[in-house]
């Protein structure tokens, strides 16, 4: 009976002490000594336990169930100052980090294309709306395609037009222009009519300055078939242009020469700079050349397997670089290979 009163008064002292220490407690580690200081094995509430021995048998229940109301009392007690103090902190931090939830995020750095990547697209999609296919011829031809059968000869003095990447296989070089596509695409399809653009990268031996580098780009028009005439030709030019600079742009062609094409011509936009007024960028002609062009040659349609009797039809090549160049105003032709990241950022 004694010990009973004894065990129960205990118990009493040992919760309201507990919890009273758990008052003082400010952090994490101070609650884990807490814990196993007042929940732990050797805690007072867990020795009572050990005790019970020494109370009568009767009353032994009653102590024991009382021993584990303040041992659940305690735990409860540790949970809910647990997720106290797990909530303040997490106030503190947010009232200290000042997080605006209602900021924009960072946008993400987006990759872009090559400005003569954008201009290729557009010159394609004009050309598939007016119905032309795309042609890939390669990059590193023979002498041949890339000459002789387009009506130059090894002694013409027209060869000069081209400076030329020669490689050490003899006969082998870097193609100066897109032109030798022409005889490929008509050696493939002929007699079938074709209206094809070969877009593709053209190398020359050239200093390389603001004004020249030694690759670029051209695309290459053909179209050839039964009936086609110079008026064709000019009107599918003109249409061309409409569609990359704008409907009211004036153009004009230039009589000119190259030996697979006859006549010969370049085509000339009126300035979108100065629209015609003069400026440094058309060195004050009012005009900007946008490609060599004409009506492919008798000889040209003949070295494609095309009878000139028959057939007829017309070229012309233009460069995306000198009309990105242009568009933007782009002072160093060396730009564009040079992968300057602040060059490329702009477009
Ligand atoms: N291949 C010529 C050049 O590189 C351009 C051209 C293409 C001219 C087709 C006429 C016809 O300058």
């Amino acid at each position: 009976m004694l010990e009973e009163q004894g065990l129960l008064q205990e118990l009493a002292q040992i919760q309201v002490r507990a919890l009273e220490t758990l008052q003082a407690v400010q952090e994490q580690t101070g609650l884990q000594v807490w814990r196993s200081a007042n929940l732990g094995r050797s805690a007072p509430v867990m020795r009572i336990f050990s005790r019970l021995g020494e109370v009568s048998k009767e009353e032994r229940p009653l102590v024991g169930q009382r021993a584990n109301q303040v041992k659940q009392a305690l735990e409860s007690a540790y949970e809910e100052y647990e997720n106290r103090l797990q909530e303040t902190a997490l106030r503190s931090s947010l009232e200290q980090d000042r997080l605006d939830v209602t900021l924009p995020g960072r946008q993400p750095e987006r990759g872009r294309l090559h400005p003569s990547t954008q201009t290729l697209r557009r010159i394609y999609r004009i050309f598939a709306e007016m119905g032309f296919q795309i042609y890939l011829a390669p990059d590193i031809e023979t002498d041949e395609y890339n000459f002789e059968l387009l009506n130059i000869p090894a002694y013409h003095p027209a060869r000069d037009m081209w400076d030329t990447f020669h490689t050490t296989n003899e006969g082998m070089l870097l193609r100066t222009h897109t032109s030798p596509g022409q005889i490929r695409v008509m050696r493939e399809y002929a007699p079938e009519p074709i209206r094809v653009i070969l877009p593709g990268m053209c190398y020359r031996y050239e200093q390389i300055s603001a004004r020249s580098e030694i690759q670029f780009n051209q695309v290459e028009v053909l179209a050839v078939g039964e009936g086609i005439t110079f008026s064709e030709f000019k009107g599918t030019l003109i249409d061309f242009a409409r569609r990359m600079y704008g409907e009211d742009v004036r153009t004009r062609l230039r009589p000119s020469y190259f030996p697979f094409t006859e006549p010969s011509a370049e085509m000339d936009v009126e300035c979108f700079i100065c629209r015609g007024e003069g400026c440094a960028i058309c060195k004050g002609s009012g005009w900007l050349e946008i490609m060599g062009c004409g009506m492919v040659h008798p000889i040209v349609l003949q070295n494609g397997g095309y009878d000139p009797a028959r057939f007829t039809g017309f070229a012309a090549g233009m460069g995306p670089e000198r009309i990105a160049l242009l568009r933007h105003r782009i002072e160093d032709i060396r730009h564009f290979w040079a992968n300057d990241i602040r060059f490329l950022e702009q477009f």
